[in-house]
């Protein structure tokens, strides 16, 4: 019998390792603590709840293709030209169109030792090679990045503030990167957590777009907005880079419960300054309390942070990973970034928070 031949995807399909998705169950629990993927801690907003199931009736009906709803809203909201906005479904769907419009067999796409495993998933579903730059103290390196740039760089992706280190850069290192960057050179600025920061010297990218041809802003409605559920997420870009994407992504990209719904979330403004006051009190309280049990933490400025574990007599970040979800606590490994000493934990309710601390004090306290 010969041997059976398969239709063969393109040549480093079958090399990318799959994204995992955070844990969202621990056996014997019904509801566990889930802060695995760095949700919203409060839930969304009542008014996007009642925005998404006001759709019921017209769920027969095709969505806005255009978004225009919600890019208006989103330009009111931010001051931004809503042409040059570009939706998807999810933040993700814009980081693989952006890969697929520009980088194929032969091109490099460059990012940072422990940015969001997205990029080189991305690069490789385009046929191109995800090209890492070394980062200092857990932080991209401006220095680093630029001289990985080769005449075969078609993008560089920077995670501002980057998942999962929970570092940023400021604005003027950013300026730096993109000074240093070949006009040629895409720099995606992924902001997916610019609405948690709260430090002077950061700016989630929207200068940089208005100011230039080659630097495209993605943000998210999955983290402080919680509405990771409906994959929304949106781009600020040239308008020759909005042109690009609107060619390349499906006419339907974003559907219509998803779009009613992030409008609604977008107009809660007091439910956003609620999720932001909530991550001000919690992220430093979770980081105080987790050192006070001898982890290191990393200084972070998003919704979540993450601890060293300290390694010795089996209290290592996976025993940590397992006795926590033996008592119904999901947080994340992170050794697939390279980082197999930490857990990445979400900021997530006060009781979520304080039963965190307990049960890593409890497995730090075994013999
Ligand atoms: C840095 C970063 N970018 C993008 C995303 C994807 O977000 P979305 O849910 O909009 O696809 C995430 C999600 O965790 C993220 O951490």
């Amino acid at each position: 019998m010969s041997a059976t031949i398969l239709p063969k995807p393109r040549p480093g399909v079958l090399d990318i390792d799959a994204y995992r998705g955070g844990e969202a169950g621990a056996p014997g629990f019904a509801r566990p603590i889930r802060l695995a993927s760095n949700e919203s801690a409060l839930g969304p907003s009542p008014r996007a709840i009642a925005a998404y199931a006001a759709l019921a009736p017209e769920l027969h009906r095709y969505p806005d293709g255009g978004a225009d709803a919600l890019r208006r809203t989103l330009a009111r909201h931010h001051g931004l030209d809503p042409e040059r906005i570009v939706c998807g479904n999810g933040s993700d769907e814009l980081i693989g169109l952006l890969t697929k419009a520009y980088a194929g067999p032969g091109d490099e796409v460059l990012y940072s030792r422990h940015g969001f495993l997205m990029y080189p998933i991305a690069a490789m579903a385009a046929g191109a090679k995800p090209v890492v730059a070394a980062e200092h103290n857990l932080t991209a390196s401006v220095d680093a990045l630029l001289e990985a740039v080769t005449p075969r760089t078609r993008i560089v992706f920077l995670a501002n503030p980057n998942n999962p280190t929970g570092t940023y850069l400021p604005s003027d290192e950013v300026q730096r990167l993109h000074a240093g960057l070949p006009k040629s050179v895409l720099l995606v600025i992924d902001a997916a957590y610019a609405e948690y920061v709260q430090r002077n010297d950061y700016e989630p990218g929207v200068a940089l777009v208005e100011a230039s041809q080659n630097v495209v802003m993605t943000r998210t409605f999955s983290k402080i907005y919680a509405l990771a559920a409906l994959r929304v997420g949106w781009a600020y870009l040239s308008a020759p880079v909005a042109d690009v994407l609107n060619r390349v992504r499906n006419p339907f990209n974003l559907n219509a419960a998803a779009q009613a719904a992030a409008v609604a979330a977008l107009d809660d403004v007091a439910a956003t300054d609620r999720a932001r006051e909530h991550n001000d009190i919690w992220r430093p309280w979770l980081t105080r309390e987790l050192e006070a049990l001898g982890l290191v933490v990393n200084p972070s400025v998003a919704n979540f942070v993450i601890a060293r574990f300290p390694g010795e007599r089996s209290r290592t970040a996976d025993a940590g990973f397992e006795f926590l979800k033996s008592r119904g606590i999901l947080t994340r490994k992170i050794g697939g970034y390279g980082l197999p000493e930490w857990l990445r934990i979400g900021i997530g309710t006060e009781e979520e928070m304080r039963a965190v601390v307990q049960a890593c004090g409890e497995f730090l306290a075994r013999p």
